[in-house]
């Protein structure tokens, strides 16, 4: 048997969809559906070992090596620029970063542009790129409000459907790139564990190209 695979899935839908598409490539774990608080399941026979962490934090388990594969949003990715190996983009969990205002919001140019978001290098970077001079204000959650109440003229956030943005009278300015979860691997892990990791994502890539076949 090979070695064993160690994978943090962050907690929640975007996890539940990707633990249920590694079942369907034979790396089921059913303990994990039975809604415990345990953060650590294994199947020793599949050699595979799920931790279920917090989204955010799947790239420091990754990256430091306590699991060999992860799955994460392309937001976390380039928000923590983490040294990990991005193998597969799994094209679910997909939404957009987006730069979003009041609705009617104009830009006043003779003042700087204050920007609250939860994604501060991803802020930052594309206002930089753009030779914008902004004041970021990091938050850490319901970053609606912060136009709403005067706290910020405009946010950076995730767009999934737009209900959040549409309920609180906000709107899309402008879309700074599009996001969707992908599968990560820690760099040592893939030398020592090559056959095993690739052997998973060759069967998660099947699985993806099955879904995006049955979509057209
Ligand atoms: C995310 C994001 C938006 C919302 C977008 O928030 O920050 O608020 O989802 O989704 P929608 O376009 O489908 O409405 P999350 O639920 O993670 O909570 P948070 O506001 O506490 O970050």
């Amino acid at each position: 048997m090979g070695q064993m695979l160690r994978v943090a899935l962050p907690k929640g839908r975007l996890g539940d969809q990707v633990y249920d598409m590694l079942e369907r490539c034979g790396y089921e774990c059913p303990e994990i559906k039975d809604g415990s608080r345990k953060l650590i399941f294994t199947n020793e026979e599949k050699g595979v070992q799920y931790f279920q962490v917090k989204p955010t934090d799947v790239v420091k388990y990754v990256e430091r090596g306590a699991a060999d594969l992860g799955i994460a949003g392309r937001d976390i990715l380039l928000e923590y620029e983490s040294d990990v190996y991005e193998l597969l983009d799994l094209k679910i969990g997909k939404c957009r970063m987006c730069v979003a205002g009041p609705n009617g919001f104009h830009e006043n140019p003779e003042k700087r542009l204050v920007v609250a978001t939860k994604f501060k290098n991803i802020a930052g970077n594309y206002f930089a790129e753009q030779g914008r001079d902004i004041d970021l204000i990091k938050l850490h959650g319901s970053i609606e409000l912060a136009p709403i109440v005067g706290l910020s003229d405009v946010i950076v956030d995730i767009v999934e459907t737009g209900n959040t943005l549409r309920e609180n009278n906000l709107k899309v300015l402008e879309t700074i790139i599009p996001i969707s979860a992908r599968l990560i691997a820690n760099k040592a892990s893939f030398q020592f564990k090559t056959k095993e990791i690739e052997t998973m994502r060759d069967a998660l890539a099947e699985q993806v190209e099955k879904k995006e076949a049955e979509k057209k």
